[in-house]
């Protein structure tokens, strides 16, 4: 039998109830006083005691800490990050600088679609790194044409020719930037569709959305989180509640130019867009005339399990902005414009100097194909469907996860109100396995698309671990 001394997990410290708010920082104070001896001895004592997990970030190497004090002096600090640094991952792993091998159900925030370390976008980004990277939109090149004709011939047809024959794709570097783009084309197409002496410039998001951080994009996004330390921002925006087909409806006027939507919310929370209120708001635009703009930065792209997350609701939008996984990390972004839409933008109305350029094209046209090859697209669903049932599973067997969301790889599992998801997600890395957080108190699995059902079964088991040693800490009274 061994005897070793049970320490208050390092995801505990400096909790004294559950509901308290509580940082990263509190839990890696290495960030604010640094000391290598401190840590790393708190951190032997803890490895050293059996039932404690294998993967603590204060056990990390000191060398670690020495590089993470250093980079603290340069870096700006806008997210809070365990005390750890990644050099390299195969499939679905992470590897640390310590060598210790985690399971990544975050993907780079829903991007790695391929996994890490991928043979073939390591081939192609070395061969094409030798050729040519950039160029500028000033010239043409080999990729981008063949990539947009990829993208635009696997689109479900609309009626009025929505992404139908025609269709046009812009390429961006970012999901914001898709936004972006997207914002301004909905602008023009106010302007170009107006009756004289008419305004019909307004756009109306939902609540919960997120669009992404630059000032369009932004105004879009209706969190005073991430909007109030900025505003004034963009005018002419309105938000109504998410799934509220009468709010939306009289939101619509003939004075809006366009609607954005995420058929799936992501960063709110993972939460599924109603047929019916998908339905409602693509009759309303066409009643005003307004355009609609799916979102499918995170949805989109094999995520849900179709190709297109409009697939799901048969409702076709004017516009579609998807980036994430698009080169499965290499950075780009596109936007998708229906022939009517794509007649109007002129030369010289928008444009990117990086957006487009050989590199992000040519990785991403191969990345595409491997997605939308309809063997991988099966693939998600029966392991989005095995994720989501193991997850329903266990939060019947918790009081902790009140509701599990979500379809194909794109999963929430909500926690009850007065736990902190930090806390499950720090328990979790200490046990080997990546998971964030999301909206209000969502655990959000966004995980490589090539995972396997032996992954699943191993983060559910930790889930399992972590969330009986909450239930735990609760009934010991110290919550
Ligand atoms: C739905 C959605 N739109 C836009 C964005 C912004 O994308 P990016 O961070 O690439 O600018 C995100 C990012 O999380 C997103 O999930």
């Amino acid at each position: 039998m061994h005897t070793c001394k049970r320490v208050v997990p390092a995801a505990f410290r400096g909790f004294t109830s559950l509901s308290r708010p509580r940082t990263v920082r509190q839990l890696t104070p290495l960030s604010t006083t640094y000391s290598h001896k401190r840590y790393y001895s708190v951190a032997q004592e803890e490895v050293d005691d059996l039932s404690q997990p294998s993967h603590l970030d204060a056990a990390t190497h000191p060398s670690t800490h020495a590089r993470l004090a250093s980079d603290a002096q340069y870096l700006l600090a806008l997210y809070p990050r365990p005390n750890l640094i990644f050099s390299h991952g195969k499939g679905p792993h992470l590897y640390d600088l310590a060598g210790r091998e985690y399971l990544d159900l975050a993907a780079g925030i829903a991007v790695n679609a391929l996994g890490h370390g991928d043979e073939e976008v390591q081939q192609i980004v070395a061969d094409q790194a030798g050729k040519l990277i950039h160029l500028s939109n000033l010239y043409h090149n080999e990729y981008a044409g063949n990539f947009a004709k990829d993208l635009v011939g696997t689109l479900k047809v609309g009626d009025k020719g929505r992404m139908g024959k025609g269709t046009k794709v812009f390429f961006c570097n970012s999901g914001t930037e898709a936004n972006e783009a997207a914002i301004k084309f909905i602008r023009k197409w106010g302007k170009h569709t107006a009756a004289s002496g008419a305004s019909k410039h307004n756009i109306v998001s939902f609540g919960n959305a997120f669009h992404g951080r630059t000032l369009g994009a932004l105004s879009a996004t209706p969190s005073p989180k991430y909007q109030a330390p900025f505003a004034p921002l963009v005018p002419g925006f309105s938000n109504v509640p998410y799934n509220n087909i009468e709010a939306a409806k009289a939101a619509i006027t003939e004075e809006t130019c366009g609607v954005i939507v995420e058929p799936v919310q992501g960063e709110g929370g993972i939460f599924e867009g109603a047929g019916d209120f998908l339905k409602a708001i693509r009759e309303r635009c066409d009643e005003v005339g307004a355009l609609l703009v799916f979102d499918e930065i995170q949805s989109g792209l094999g995520r849900t399990g179709k190709l297109w997350a409009y697939e799901h609701v048969g409702v076709v939008p004017d516009i579609i902005s998807v980036a994430k996984p698009l080169a499965n990390g290499i950075p780009i972004g596109a936007v998708l414009l229906s022939p009517h839409i794509a007649e109007i933008i002129k030369p010289g109305d928008h444009g990117t100097t990086f957006g487009g350029n050989p590199l992000a094209t040519r990785v991403g046209h191969a990345v595409f194909k491997r997605i939308s090859n309809p063997q991988f697209l099966s693939h998600v669903q029966e392991l989005g469907s095995y994720l989501k049932s193991s997850c329903e599973e266990l939060a019947s067997s918790t009081p902790l996860i009140t509701e599990v969301r979500g379809v194909g790889l794109m999963i929430g599992m909500q926690l009850r109100d007065s736990v902190q998801p930090q806390m499950f997600v720090d328990l979790c890395r200490e046990r080997g396995v990546l998971v964030i957080s999301a909206g209000n108190n969502t655990i959000r699995l966004v995980p490589p698309l090539v995972l396997q059902k032996g992954d699943v079964d191993k983060a559910v088991k930790v889930f399992e671990d972590v969330l009986g040693e909450m239930e735990s800490y609760i009934a010991s009274g110290k919550a």
